[in-house]
């Protein structure tokens, strides 16, 4: 046997190996083929699961609007919102008025507006001039699959990449530039808050590159970095990554386990009851301030009410 296959080295060995490459075409294209119906099959998967993660978060509407800047705004019906969905939520008594409102000059935006100039009024988006939603109906910004896309997975959409959250106190000036963040802040710590209030200018800051951002908001934290932080965050940001364009968007955003399982921006996941008929999470702000012309604030307050309660408010201000 082995001295004829000696014999016919040549021819046999030509044979021979001509069969191993063609047993192993075959098995590169039958590995091809696994290979593609398994990226077929991923694909397709993954299709259902962005489909299955949109349904979820949009809601039947009641009515929707077409913004000028390519968002629909959908107005769901109160009990219809995206909070209701958690089980902890499923019997929550919708409360139209909070059992408790701070009181004294800062509080007060009417009172507050008398002594400087401007009004206070609710804040303008962009979508107001299509429309408004019917009472009984909160606007929700309706998710297109493309900003599901945009995220890394479909769970992390919404969500902070929670290693690239700076942390906000310190007087060590290289934690201002911390993980390619850069802020000013300006914070009190140590007491015991009920609750906080903000008045920031809005901008529209340029963005050079679509993985940047820039935002301006007030963050209250509980507990500790990497650990067990509670945060509750509210302003505006500039997120090409999270909106799919440049505008100046109004959002919130919360955390209970410092940004790792719990928590998302705007309503998109079960933390925020949302009451209010006329502003949208995540909806583009306008107008806002310009180089040497009218500047426009947004006012945000905070406050507790029951132990695990907090209330939050919005309003705008033109200022010249
Ligand atoms: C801040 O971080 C960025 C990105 O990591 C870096 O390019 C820049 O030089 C840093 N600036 C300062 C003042 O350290
Ligand atoms: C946002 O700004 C970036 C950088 O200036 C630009 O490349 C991009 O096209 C802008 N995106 C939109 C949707 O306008």
């Amino acid at each position: 046997m082995t001295r004829k296959m000696g014999s016919c080295a040549c021819g046999g060995g030509a044979a021979h190996f001509s069969r191993n490459r063609v047993l192993a075409l075959v098995f590169c294209l039958w590995s091809l083929v696994s290979l593609s119906c398994a990226a077929r099959l991923s694909v397709s998967r993954e299709k259902l699961e962005v489909q299955k993660h949109l349904n979820r978060l949009n809601k039947p509407a009641v009515k929707s609007i077409e913004s000028p800047d390519g968002d629909t705004i959908d107005c769901v019906h109160m009990s219809h919102q995206p909070a209701f969905d958690h089980p902890y939520l499923k019997d929550h008594k919708i409360q139209m008025r909070p059992s408790y409102h701070p009181e004294g000059r800062v509080f007060d935006d009417n009172k507050a507006s008398t002594e400087s100039k401007g009004t206070t009024n609710p804040i303008t988006q962009l979508w107001h001039v299509n429309g408004k939603c019917p009472e009984g109906t909160i606007p929700i910004r309706r998710t297109k699959k493309d900003d599901v896309l945009r995220a890394s997975s479909v769970k992390r959409y919404g969500k902070k990449k929670h290693r690239a959250i700076p942390q906000p106190r310190s007087a060590d000036p290289d934690l201002i530039n911390e993980s390619g963040h850069q802020h000013a802040i300006a914070y009190v710590e140590g007491d015991k808050y009920y609750g906080a209030k903000a008045t920031i200018n809005v901008w529209e800051p340029k963005i050079q590159q679509a993985n940047e951002f820039s935002l301006s908001q007030l963050w209250i934290l509980g507990g500790s970095f990497g650990q067990d932080l509670n945060s509750i965050e509210a302003g505006w940001q500039v997120s090409p990554d999270l909106y799919g364009d440049n505008n100046t968007r109004l959002f919130t955003y919360w955390t209970s386990d410092a940004y790792q399982a719990t928590g998302c921006y705007n309503l998109l996941c079960s933390g925020f009851i949302q009451i209010n008929s006329e502003i949208a999470m995540g909806a583009s702000i306008s107008p806002v301030s310009g180089f040497r012309s009218s500047q426009y604030d947004i006012s945000i307050l905070v406050w507790k009410v029951k132990s695990k309660a907090l209330v939050f408010t919005f309003s705008s201000k033109l200022n010249s």
